[in-house]
């Protein structure tokens, strides 16, 4: 098994480091040099794209928090309304459906009773669904009228890291492509966001090579007993995200976030010393977004939080209020948690291992859950 692990002490860390090359094989032989999305094995004709009115995103767990982000990008470039749905509750309180709705399940394994049942209600109701999948063959893709495979390569850790990046690039390229077919308002932004997707696994690779701040403050956080996490935009679902793999990996109380909802009571949670990551968007694009969680930021610290910021390289504005600054390099708002995601996953592997805990195997998670 050390061998398998490439000379980590886990799959996780393996997994976290393969991520440039799992979201480069996901975008590999889709994007064209002329800027067009190229998505072969999607069996639905470009008249069904068309006619898409409604989008739901059903998933749990990470594979959840990607259609989260994945709303953003959706509904701006496609300007269809995008819904994005825990697969646990989607079938029980009967949404409305019908064969222009196209469903989107995101599953790394496949397998995912609660995400198979949800496609089924779906497709009893006529909707389309479109499955985004690392796994070929499985029972999703099996029973969905389209599939993207992610091609991250098996993912062996029970935490997932490199399938949600892998997700992400999936997902941005059925919004991009829905956007190109339906003709889109958006003409030169798309083009430009293709160049951005693949400069991705660079950019990834960058935040992967500077992390020895993160895992030293990771040791240093590894005997608190809540960790709360912020983020505003896209940076929401990260913020969820890396809570959730800090409750998997090193059981501590951790929530996320958004940052605006804060002083509607999560806010009450700040005791001197709590730490709070923040995710900090771009403060080039929209400025306001950045300007505002920079204050969020202001008012956790002013109570007595110890702040621990991720944020673009050159953005001085967030260093005042920081305890510790994590830099990624600068993304698009719309591409940041390609990024922002990375650190929070090493903090929640190093603390794991800093308390001792099988972070490959975490106490009471299967990799995959095929019961309801
Ligand atoms: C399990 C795993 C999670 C995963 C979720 C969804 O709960 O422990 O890491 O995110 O299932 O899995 P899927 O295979 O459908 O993406």
């Amino acid at each position: 098994r050390a061998a398998e692990k490439g000379g980590h002490d886990w799959f996780m860390e393996k997994e976290i480091l393969e991520q440039p090359q799992a979201v480069h094989d996901t975008l590999l032989g889709r994007l064209s040099e002329t800027g067009s999305i190229l998505l072969d094995e999607v069996r639905l004709t470009d008249q069904d794209l068309r006619d898409v009115d409604k989008i739901f995103v059903v998933a749990c767990g990470t594979a959840y928090h990607a259609g989260m982000v994945a709303k953003y990008a959706i509904e701006h470039w496609t300007r269809i309304p995008c819904e994005v749905e825990l697969a646990s509750e989607f079938r029980y309180r009967d949404p409305v459906l019908d064969r222009s709705t196209l469903v989107i399940a995101i599953s790394q394994s496949g397998e995912t009773m609660d995400t198979l049942m949800a496609l089924r209600h779906a497709k009893e109701q006529k909707a389309r669904v479109l499955a985004i999948c690392n796994t070929n063959g499985s029972t999703i893709p099996r029973e969905s009228d389209a599939v993207l495979y992610t091609h991250g390569g098996p993912e062996i850790a029970v935490a997932s890291t490199k399938a949600f990046l892998t997700q992400l690039a999936a997902c941005y390229l059925v919004g991009l492509h829905l956007a190109q077919v339906r003709g889109i308002k958006y003409a030169d932004e798309v083009a430009s966001v293709v160049e951005q997707l693949r400069a991705m696994p660079e950019a990834i690779a960058t935040v992967l090579a500077d992390l020895d701040g993160m895992r030293t403050l990771a040791r240093d956080l590894s005997t608190r007993n809540t960790v709360l996490f912020i983020g505003r935009h896209v940076g929401y679902p990260v913020a969820l995200e890396g809570a959730l793999k800090l409750k998997e990996l090193a059981y501590m109380h951790a929530e996320g976030f958004a940052a605006g909802e804060l002083k509607h009571g999560p806010i009450a949670l700040i005791d001197e010393g709590t730490p709070v990551v923040c995710v900090v968007p771009s403060p080039a694009g929209r400025g306001v977004l950045h300007d505002k969680i920079v204050s969020n930021i202001q008012e956790v610290r002013a109570r007595g939080a110890r702040t621990i910021v991720i944020a673009e390289e050159g953005d001085d504005a967030v260093v005042p209020y920081a305890d510790h600054v994590i830099r990624v390099p600068r993304t698009p708002t719309l591409l940041a948690p390609f990024v922002t995601t990375v650190p929070l996953q090493v903090l929640a592997c190093e603390i794991a291992t800093a308390r001792g805990h099988d972070v490959d195997q975490p106490r009471n998670l299967a990799k995959s859950v095929t019961v309801e």
